[in-house]
């Protein structure tokens, strides 16, 4: 029996991935805030979910979730991060810039370093994090938002390349790269190339199941990140 934890399962693309980790015959540990969605998706599978209601920005709580979920499990085979949140936020309102930092980097940091210690002390593990196309390049809209998935994705990088300290090599990192997907996160009204829920958290989990390093969602993103890679910065500005 193989073990995961989602942080992040109440709604989008975490619920959707813990779901097909059930029918895979995961137990999995699911977490969120809103404990009745929670409740809601353990009644589905009542022997298969354990439920933390958690606000991943509070580290203590975290932390103390993280260890009755290790004590419960014995061994974790998989920790998906998933919890994040996203404005628009043109004007630069703090609070909005505030919440991002404290979601989108702070406590993914936490979160990152709980589990690659806690693979580091295993020997084996996987870690997934769902992180943004939006990592490769500025936002006008969404700064925050935009350079905490940069940071995500360099984060993860950094612990690609510390893995390598960690004998026999079963420790894997994926970073997962979305365009735009069909969910409450999904930010502004042109949206263009968006995959349904069920498509793109399709294409995540057959990646994570190949321990996929990096991954674009859909496949048709590579094209977009390859041009975002190399378009300079003033041709970026013109754009609306
Ligand atoms: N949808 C897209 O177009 C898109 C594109 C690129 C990347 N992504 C990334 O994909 C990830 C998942 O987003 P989604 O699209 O599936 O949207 P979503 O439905 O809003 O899911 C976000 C999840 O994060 C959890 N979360 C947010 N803040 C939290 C907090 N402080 N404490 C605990 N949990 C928290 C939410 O749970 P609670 O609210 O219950 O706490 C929810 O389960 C995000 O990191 C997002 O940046 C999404």
């Amino acid at each position: 029996m193989s073990n995961a934890i989602v942080f992040g399962a109440t709604s989008g693309i975490g619920r959707q991935l813990a779901s097909f980790l059930v029918k895979d015959g995961y137990k999995v540990a699911i977490t969120g805030r809103r404990q009745e969605l929670l409740e809601e998706i353990k009644k589905e599978q009542p022997k298969a979910y354990s439920i933390y209601i958690l606000d991943v920005q509070d580290i203590n709580s975290t932390a103390q979730s993280f260890d009755q979920i290790n004590q419960s499990f014995k061994t974790v085979d998989l920790i998906i991060h998933t919890a994040g949140i996203g404005f628009e936020n043109p004007e630069l309102d703090w609070e909005k810039e505030h919440e991002t930092i404290k979601t989108n980097v702070l406590a993914a940091t936490h979160i990152y370093d709980l589990a690659f210690n806690l693979f580091k002390k295993q020997g084996f593990g996987h870690l997934v994090s769902i992180s943004s196309i939006a990592s490769l390049r500025g936002n006008r809209h969404s700064p925050s938002y935009f350079a905490s998935k940069a940071y995500q994705v360099n984060y993860l990088e950094s612990l690609y390349f510390k893995a390598k300290e960690i004998k026999g090599n079963k420790v894997y990192i994926t970073d997962v790269r979305p365009g735009y997907v069909d969910t409450r996160m999904a930010l502004g009204d042109d949206i263009f190339w968006m995959s349904s829920l069920e498509k793109a958290s399709k294409q995540i989990y057959n990646a994570v199941k190949r321990k996929k390093r990096t991954v674009y969602i859909s496949r048709r993103w590579i094209m977009i990140a390859w041009v975002l890679k190399i378009v300079p910065s003033w041709l970026i500005k013109l754009v609306k």
